[in-house]
């Protein structure tokens, strides 16, 4: 298994460590723009290796040659929204930034699996198809698993149980308009519904949608990485290990949902052939008009990408 990591900032080098440490890979190779830095980091995780116990091997590189043939890739180069942006705000630069990117690695490694993290998320995934062609369920968004595990942390700390029992499920765009469905979340198979009055969950709900924006308010300079590189490494476990996990994942749908050529997130089946599977919710009216307004937004900033980027 080789697995390519584009970005080596905050999110990529997170990710970089957590495959290394997981021994998720064999090979895995750090990509960056500015020079020193990808190899810097990496010869520094590479040195921790014989301490973690693990035989990762990872090279830092400016030049995507050194990229070829690569299983996964992981595009997490890209701006970082600051305090009062939004993720569409970072649009017209990552636009180019992820093209770019995503066109070089393509041209090393045409049968490789594409893992997209930069923002905004669910366009940024539709770009990567767009650029390079590859069906489906081959380019893939991280987003509903670290928001369902902001959700499912909220619920944690509300009721005082582990997180492992907490099951969850977040639908949608990676933004504002994310619906979470308390009706599809159980704590040990318990509907958390029978668990925490509604006006909590409304709150848990309304925070997880705006989580990413409270850690922004934190850091100041940049946004989160510790979630947002674990989830996508859960990604990779699953296609790695076919472990065939459903989680909510960023895929462009062709009539699911009643949505035909819309990337956003929505339950999938990760095995070795990467998205396996979409499994389709039955969604009640309320829930489905909170799905159609968050697809509709996600449609309006894939137009201004196209246009932008005259696709
Ligand atoms: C977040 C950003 C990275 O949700 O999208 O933290």
């Amino acid at each position: 298994m080789k697995i390519t990591v584009i970005g080596a900032g905050n999110v990529g080098a997170t990710v970089a460590q957590l495959l290394a440490n997981q021994e998720l890979a064999n090979e895995i190779i750090l990509v960056d723009v500015l020079e020193g830095i990808p190899e810097g980091k990496s010869l520094d995780m590479y040195e921790s290796m014989p301490v973690l116990e693990s035989d990762s091997k990872i090279f830092g590189t400016s030049n995507y040659e050194m990229t070829a043939d690569s299983d996964i890739v992981i595009q997490t180069a890209g701006l970082a929204r600051k305090p009062g942006m939004t993720r569409d705000d970072l649009l017209i630069k990552n636009a180019e930034i992820v093209s770019s990117c995503i066109s070089q690695a393509f041209k090393y490694s045409p049968n490789a699996f594409y893992i997209i993290v930069s923002n905004p998320l669910d366009v940024m995934t539709f770009l990567a198809g767009k650029v390079t062609g590859l069906p489906r369920n081959k380019v893939v968004g991280m987003a509903g698993i670290l928001d369902t595990a902001r959700y499912r942390s909220f619920i944690s700390m509300e009721i005082g149980v582990s997180m492992q029992d907490i099951q969850g499920m977040i639908l949608g765009g990676h933004g504002d308009t994310m619906v979470p469905l308390p009706r599809y979340t159980t704590v040990a198979g318990i509907p958390v519904t029978d668990l925490i009055p509604k006006d909590r969950m409304d709150a848990i709900c309304a925070r997880a949608a705006g989580g990413g924006g409270e850690i922004v308010k934190y850091l100041k300079t940049g946004s989160a990485y510790y979630a947002p590189a674990a989830a996508a490494v859960q990604m990779v476990e699953s296609i790695v290990k076919d472990q065939k996990r459903i989680l909510p994942c960023s895929v462009m749908l062709e009539g699911e949902y009643g949505v035909t050529g819309a990337v956003v997130g929505v339950p999938v089946k990760l095995g070795k052939n990467c998205v396996e599977e979409i499994i389709e919710l039955k969604l009640n009216d309320e829930e489905m008009t909170a799905f159609n307004k968050s697809v509709d937004h996600v449609r309006g900033t894939m137009k201004e990408a196209s246009e932008l980027l005259k696709l």
